[in-house]
């Protein structure tokens, strides 16, 4: 197959500063909101880039799972590899690519943990299964085949199901809010031309800037 010769040409919408207005965060809402709407497969998907203590940058798809005072937030293992880059470097970068609608989001910021009683919180609301497999994984260490996993699944599920109330969440598993920075707003335009504005913080107020395609 000859990928060079994919090509497609970007109609949809465009993003003037007009639309945009002052507030990136508003913007991002309203995408959002559009991307959830439009029905594409995990609307929510976002890539997360950390640093590792090597300094190669190290990606991975997570879930936005709440905006909180301009704050984005996702869940996982501290102890995973992103949580390993992110005690030693809590700077990352989300991105988010919407292909139907025809946008990217980029954002670089800071990351510090929740709070854990937020963590907790939004433990107890996870679907059981969902929390037995936080406690089960150790999250990006190497194990010995899968049924190590089932195995200690249904061990957690057994002696939990008729006492799902004695559940803690794991003292390695919680969340992160990540502050941004910058946040970059990509509409695919026809003939390249795409629109492209980065919003950059400066104290408490955004400066908004035209970047060329
Ligand atoms: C659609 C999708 C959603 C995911 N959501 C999460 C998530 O919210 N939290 C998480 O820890 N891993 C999530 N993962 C798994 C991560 O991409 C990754 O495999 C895992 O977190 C280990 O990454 P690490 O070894 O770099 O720490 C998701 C993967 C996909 C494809």
């Amino acid at each position: 197959m000859n990928i060079s010769s994919i090509r497609k040409d970007y109609i949809k919408d465009q993003l003037t500063e007009h639309m945009a207005g002052l507030d990136p965060l508003a913007v991002f809402g309203n995408w959002l909101d559009d991307a959830v709407k439009s029905g594409i497969c995990e609307p929510t998907a976002m890539v997360l880039s950390t640093i590792s203590p090597e300094g190669y940058p190290s990606s991975r798809v997570v879930l936005l799972k709440g905006l909180d005072k301009g704050r984005l937030l996702f869940y996982t293992n501290y102890t995973s590899n992103k949580g390993r880059h992110l005690s030693g470097n809590p700077r990352a970068s989300l991105l988010f690519f919407w292909g139907e609608l025809e946008r990217q989001v980029r954002f670089e910021g800071d990351v510090t943990k929740l709070p854990d009683s937020d963590s907790d919180e939004y433990f107890i609301s996870r679907p059981y299964e969902s929390r037995i497999g936080a406690m089960v994984s150790r999250q990006s260490t190497v194990i010995n085949g899968r049924d190590e996993l089932d195995r200690n699944f249904s061990e957690l599920f057994d002696k939990f199901k008729a006492n799902q109330e004695d559940m803690r969440r794991p003292a390695y598993w919680g969340g992160y809010a990540f502050d941004p920075k910058s946040v970059e707003f990509w509409q695919g335009r026809a003939n390249r031309l795409h629109d492209r504005l980065r919003y950059r913080k400066t104290g408490d107020s955004w400066i908004r800037e035209r970047l060329s395609p």
